[in-house]
């Protein structure tokens, strides 16, 4: 096979790659080892951030986004007796929208743009170093199989192996904490998301549609699920996000998954050698507590389809030259937002650290300047940033 550029790894950044190349006039294949059913349907991230939103409309992605998709206009944040709302519209002029990855996910299959080859295995990367890379596979029926391609774009998220094919530096930061999070098929017991801090530990309550809730609780990493059957979960959400507070009411229902999620901070650097760049968990995880994984992958992909059409339609290469530098500044804002909610949040056991954390959420919650910090943040700074 012969294409512009072979993309591997089919997830968000994969697939809107190619979306997006398709739309400049460049063509692209995509390899992914997972079938489409298992890939749409994986659960992950919840939130979309203002420019993400309007990319994906102006793309023709939107459709489903604003007639299913819910736009909050903030968070609350919460603490043992007391909860305060942040208005992101109000105080940095934009808001979020609760829209899954796995729709996301499901309006770019049909959308049809991506010509994909699913189930692959033994995916290699050759030549990156070179003008004439190469991706070599055996499709699902065993078969070798080769893409010569003029780049190839790395989505394949943190365990893949595009990653491995470049010489980089690589900053990480392991936490010592991990997420229990449930899919619950009962309507959310808040209009909009609560973030809370407690002794016992974070706790999370989001949510996908009017029906279902996804929740989340900080456990201790090495946790198994087992340890935590549904009357213990539910028990430990209503306490730690104040069922009772203000009359406040945490109402249960049937879990529907439940699964544990490590935490930690990565960014490879830089994102591009030779011919490969990298895009989206590829090349960077942050832990989920700021929102900020799918955003990212969708602020990368724009960037480099950008560059890669200005590389291969029109010959002209500044933008691929600068888009690890491009790509960077925002990965780097968003992992030190992601690191900051996260340490803000999180019962690490000692009393010192608890007494900053609060005083923070205090200020925070109090200040204009502190308020509006988060906001911008949280909300989503321009592509480009
Ligand atoms: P991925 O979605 O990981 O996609 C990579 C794709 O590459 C996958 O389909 C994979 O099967 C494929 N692949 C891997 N290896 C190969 C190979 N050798 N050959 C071909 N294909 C390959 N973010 C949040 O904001 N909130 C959350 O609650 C949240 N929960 C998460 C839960 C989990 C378990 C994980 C892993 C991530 C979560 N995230 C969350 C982060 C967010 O989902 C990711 O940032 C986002 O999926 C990144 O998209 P991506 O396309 O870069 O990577
Ligand atoms: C969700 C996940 C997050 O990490 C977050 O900060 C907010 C919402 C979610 O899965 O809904």
């Amino acid at each position: 096979m012969r294409t512009q550029v072979a993309i591997i790894g089919a997830g968000p950044a994969g697939l809107l790659l190619a979306h997006l190349l398709a739309r400049g006039g460049v063509d692209a294949i995509v390899v992914e080892t997972r079938s489409p059913e298992y890939v749409a349907s994986r659960i992950r991230a919840g939130i979309l951030e203002s420019s993400s939103v309007d990319l994906l409309t102006s793309v023709g992605l939107g459709e489903r986004l604003h007639a299913e998709g819910h736009e909050h206009r903030g968070i609350y944040l919460n603490w043992p007796g007391e909860r305060h709302h942040l208005d992101f519209v109000d105080l940095a002029g934009r808001s979020v929208w609760v829209y899954g990855q796995t729709e996301v996910q499901k309006d770019l299959v049909a959308a049809g743009t991506a010509s994909v080859v699913y189930e692959v295995g033994d995916t290699e990367l050759h030549d990156v170093g070179t003008e004439r890379p190469f991706v070599t596979f055996t499709d699902r029926e065993g078969r070798p199989q080769r893409i010569d391609a003029d780049v190839i774009a790395g989505c394949d998220g943190s365990f893949g192996p595009s990653r491995h094919a470049a010489p980089s530096e690589s900053y990480e930061r392991v936490y010592p904490y991990s997420w229990l999070g449930i899919l619950a098929d009962v309507a959310p017991s808040t209009d909009e998301l609560i973030y809370s801090w407690h002794p016992h530990g974070f706790a999370l309550h989001s949510m996908r549609s009017p029906t279902v809730s996804r929740l989340y609780l900080q456990v201790p990493n090495g946790t198994d699920p087992a340890d935590w059957p549904d009357d213990r979960v539910w028990e430990e959400l209503a306490l730690r996000l104040g069922h009772g507070q203000d009359g406040w009411k945490l109402t249960p229902g049937p879990v529907t998954d439940k699964s544990v999620l490590p935490m930690r901070s990565y960014v490879q650097t830089p994102m591009r050698h030779g011919r490969l760049f990298l895009a989206g968990d590829a090349a960077h995880i942050v832990p989920p507590t700021g929102a900020k994984g799918l955003n990212l992958a969708i602020a990368d992909v724009t960037l480099l389809s950008r560059a890669l059409v200005a590389l291969l339609k029109e010959g002209k290469p500044e933008l691929a030259g600068s888009y690890s530098d491009d790509a960077l500044r925002r990965v780097w804002r968003c992992t030190h937002f992601s690191w900051w909610m996260t340490t803000m949040l999180h019962a690490s056991g000692d009393e010192f650290d608890a007494q900053l954390q609060l005083s923070q959420l205090r200020w925070v919650t109090s200040s204009e300047a502190g308020a509006t910090g988060l906001a911008e943040n949280y909300a989503g700074l321009a592509i480009g940033f």
